[in-house]
């Protein structure tokens, strides 16, 4: 097979499909997508042979959008025999390895789907006898490396599987694309961890430490009950709260929030400026991103993080396009940001974009 295997949150198929399309045109790479509605996944068979090669060594998870995680299909096997399904997806593991990578990881995985969670413990248990077969044959490293070449296999049925790979630097780090986080005790809504989930893959080290410093600030547009500004009290900003709902009385107990009811379309910052803006207001996207801007454009915040709502269809499209509204409103100022979009785990009909002043 010459093909890509893009996992995604059941129902945004179409989304990746338009996403994976136009990431491959960029990389001189065409083809068309194959999916079925809310299976979680999507399949791009590319044209020339080798293609799919390219853009699994190119084509970085963290960059796309939608895609939780991708992977180089190989084979697709549809008749494993319950007696012995390991033969033939060694066989197969076998033909389409190269002396040019070491495979130093193993993921059996599923759909985020109810059918897919279904073969979660068949998945865990097939891992065992397949990890060894593999080691046996020298075909994976008995050491796990997190930047070698990762074996794939992603069932679909107990019979059904694509076995494929993934690179270091290109696939997300996570099993299956899904960063799985606690639920802090003290967090007043479970919105925290869309907030959580963003500062932990989308900024890196520096970055958080550059933000996230004692005596930093913050403004959290739409923030009650709270649930991101415990996130920006957690890491020590002080957080101007805006918003006319009820605000969680043990986040104003720190003293490092001041919670005031007004607009966060009119709202400008107490102080001239702040270090952070966020922002988690239910407001059409290119309203949401013109404030933004704005707000960057005009100093009164270094950096932001905000999520944008979706509507219901061409929600790539609307993203692409508030993209290139921010981009347009910061005008040659935008190459001073490092800006990033993803739909996160933790996020449901919204994606988190990430603008951080280098
Ligand atoms: C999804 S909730 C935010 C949840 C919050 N981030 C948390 O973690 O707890 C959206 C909030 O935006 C507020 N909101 C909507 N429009 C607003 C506006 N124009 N100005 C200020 N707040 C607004 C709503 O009152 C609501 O509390």
């Amino acid at each position: 097979m010459n093909s890509l295997l893009a996992y995604c949150r059941p129902g945004y198929e179409g989304d990746v499909a338009a996403e994976l399309t136009q990431c491959c045109a960029e990389l001189q790479v065409y083809g068309y997508p194959v999916f079925n509605r809310a299976q979680g996944f999507v399949v791009f068979h590319c044209n020339e042979e080798g293609d799919a090669e390219t853009v699994g060594q190119q084509l970085a998870v963290s960059q796309t959008i939608f895609a939780r995680q991708i992977i180089v299909i190989t084979h697709y096997l549809d008749d494993l025999e319950k007696k012995d399904r390991l033969g033939p997806i060694l066989h197969a593991i076998e033909a389409s390895d190269s002396d040019e990578h070491t495979n130093t990881l193993l993921y059996v995985e599923h759909a985020d789907t109810e059918a897919g969670k279904e073969l979660a413990k068949f998945c865990r248990k097939f891992t065992v006898p397949l990890r060894q077969g593999l080691r046996n044959s020298g075909r994976l490293t008995y050491k796990e490396k997190p930047h070698g070449r990762g074996i794939h296999l992603f069932f679909t049925d107990y019979d059904k599987c694509y076995v494929g790979h993934s690179y270091g630097k290109q696939r997300s780090a996570f099993a299956s694309g899904v960063c799985r986080l606690k639920f802090p005790s003290g967090a007043p809504s479970r919105s925290t961890l869309k907030l959580e989930e963003a500062i932990l893959t989308m900024l890196t080290e520096s970055q958080r430490q550059r933000i996230f410093r004692e005596g930093g600030t913050a403004v959290d547009l739409g923030a009650c009950p709270g649930g991101w500004t415990y996130q920006l009290v957690k890491r020590e900003l002080s957080v101007e709260a805006i918003d006319n709902g009820l605000i969680d009385e043990h986040l104003m107990a720190t003293g490092l929030v001041n919670h005031y009811a007004e607009d966060g379309f009119t709202y400008r910052p107490k102080f001239g400026r702040v270090d952070l803006l966020v922002c988690d207001m239910i407001e059409r996207p290119d309203r949401v991103a013109a404030l933004m801007s704005d707000w960057l454009h005009k100093g009164w915040a270094d950096h932001a993080i905000f999520n944008l709502k979706l509507p219901m269809k061409k929600r790539y499209e609307t993203v692409v396009a508030a993209l290139g509204e921010i981009k347009t409103r910061l005008g040659k100022a935008q190459h001073d940001y490092m800006i990033n979009v993803r739909h996160l785990y933790h996020d449901r009909d919204e994606v988190t974009v990430t603008v951080i002043k280098d």
